[in-house]
């Protein structure tokens, strides 16, 4: 090797000698990619040293070598390509699919979406790291309620600890009680009974007392949902309105009471 410098010395003269001893500057940035280690810090590389690139955090390897060598003051060509690291597709699931936010690359996120009638149990979305996939999924369960909601002076059945998607539970109220609104829920997609549950209302009106008539027929007191009662004027006297009128939801007989008016006589 001694005896090869000192022909090339002896032969091409001073040039070849400082092009051999010449050292390397930084090679250049390579594209989402940096020197490895403790390379990263020097400006200047010894003739003959070889210096490692990885790919940045978020990025992996596509292929080609991750080494270059100063040789002369200058460096071989890097062979090293990085890509986005993509974590693929997750796999399958039961009862669901993956939904990907945006996509399977580094940062993004795979979230599982159930089928109707089914509910994401435990784990969370994953996220795509740099060695692969993090975090736990869901499993996809069939849908429950629990403890439908309790309604004042009502009941509902039948009675169970929980009930599947789609079940349904019926609504009652005690006696002298009426219901506003649904009889009949149903344990829904999200886990929770629907529509709102009915409300048990007292219904009561008063005596349909009315000036110049009476009671002719009808229901007796106390008057509930739905109890229907007929007037009359006294003699002498003409009724405006409707003689019938049932007690309503609201308390209110309906329609109103009727009036009774003094006929008139034209002579
Ligand atoms: C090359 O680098 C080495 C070590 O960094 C240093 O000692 C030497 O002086 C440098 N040679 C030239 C020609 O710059
Ligand atoms: C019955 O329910 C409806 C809807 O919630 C409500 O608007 C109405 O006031 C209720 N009626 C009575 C008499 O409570």
């Amino acid at each position: 090797m001694a005896i090869t410098a000192v022909l090339l010395l002896s032969s091409l003269g001073f040039l070849a000698i400082t092009a051999q001893a010449q050292n390397c500057s930084r090679p250049p940035k390579g594209e989402n990619m940096d020197l490895k280690g403790n390379d990263i810090l020097l400006t200047s590389f010894p003739d003959g040293t070889t210096v490692t690139f990885a790919c940045n955090t978020g990025y992996e390897s596509a292929g080609g070598s991750p080494r270059i060598t100063c040789t002369a003051g200058s460096w071989s060509s890097l062979g090293l390509k990085c890509q986005r690291k993509n974590c693929g597709p997750v796999g399958e699931v039961e009862n669901g699919h993956i939904e990907y936010r945006p996509g399977t690359e580094f940062g993004d996120t795979a979230v599982l979406i159930c089928d109707i009638g089914h509910m994401p149990v435990g784990g969370g979305k994953l996220t795509c790291g740099t060695q692969g996939w993090m975090g736990r999924l869901p499993v996809c369960e069939v849908t429950q309620c629990e403890s439908p909601p309790v309604v004042q002076d009502g009941s509902f059945s039948p009675n169970r600890e929980v009930y599947d998607y789609k079940d349904t539970i019926v609504y009652t109220c005690k006696s002298g009680y009426t219901r506003n609104g649904s009889r009949q829920l149903h344990c829904s997609d999200d886990g929770t009974f629907k529509p709102e549950p009915p409300k048990c209302i007292k219904v009561e009106c008063e005596d349909p007392e009315i000036s110049f008539g009476q009671l002719s027929s009808g229901a007796r007191p106390p008057y509930g949902y739905l109890s229907t009662v007929t007037l009359q004027c006294n003699a002498g006297y003409t009724m405006i309105g409707s003689a019938t009128v049932m007690c309503e939801l609201n308390g209110q007989w309906s329609p109103g009471l009727p009036q009774c008016i003094r006929k008139i006589w034209i002579s």
